[in-house]
């Protein structure tokens, strides 16, 4: 019988191990991010910076959904957003040739999709070519594409977890730069566990930018 409280879900497994990641570059990056709900990782990556744990400058917003959460957390933080709905294109590649348009207006050098769901094109892949990182709610290979902590649990995998990866053309199969395993408990649901998932992402992401912080100077 597994106790949940025997469990530690705050200590999980990180590769790599980068605890005391430091900013070594003079010039800040010039980030652009993308997301489409909640922004929760939008968020730590602007904390991080305002922390001085990231040398970088978020140039630019672009989210998806009208009413998405993420807009009022980049206003809150006096970061500019933009709209793309991408409703309002005729395909794929005319909404990812709008969203390289508004990055480069804004100069960007580094693209962060933090909860961006929507699958890119070789249009945003080849403006920014390894330039451009994805967080995904699984351990990778595992349960690439849309519900991945549903899959987890339909799985019924005891280990599942979050990972930062480079972005390439075939979903959610760039290298894998930073991974966090996190614990699927007996009485999980799938808002407990990505809740749990979050948390790891919440560190990981940060540190996998302040990793490429380290190539800029
Ligand atoms: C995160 O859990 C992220 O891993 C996931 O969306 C959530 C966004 O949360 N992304 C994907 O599933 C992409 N395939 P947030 O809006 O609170 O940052």
């Amino acid at each position: 019988m597994i106790h949940n409280s025997s469990i530690n879900t705050t200590s999980s497994l990180i590769y790599p191990d980068i605890y005391n990641y430091q900013v070594l570059s003079n010039q800040p990056l010039k980030l652009g991010i993308m997301a489409s709900g909640n922004g929760s990782n939008f968020e730590v990556i602007a904390q991080a910076i305002a922390d001085g744990k990231i040398n970088a400058q978020i140039q630019v917003l672009i989210y998806n959904n009208p009413g998405a959460k993420a807009a009022v957390r980049a206003e809150n933080w006096g970061v500019k957003s933009v709209l793309l709905n991408h409703r309002d294109y005729k395909n794929r590649e005319k909404f990812d040739s709008q969203v390289v348009q508004i990055l480069q207006q804004h100069d960007v050098e580094f693209v962060i999709m933090a909860g961006w769901m929507r699958l890119v094109t070789k249009v945003l892949i080849d403006a920014f070519p390894n330039r451009m990182i994805n967080i995904h709610p699984s351990l990778l290979p595992s349960f690439k594409g849309v519900q991945a902590v549903e899959q987890a649990l339909v799985a019924k995998v005891k280990i599942t977890g979050c990972t930062v990866h480079l972005v390439s053309l075939e979903v959610d199969s760039g290298e894998i730069l930073i991974q966090a395993a996190v614990p699927v408990l007996p009485d999980d649901t799938s808002e407990t566990l990505h809740a749990r998932i979050q948390v790891q992402e919440h560190r990981i992401l940060p540190m996998a930018i302040s990793l490429l912080t380290k190539g800029n100077s």
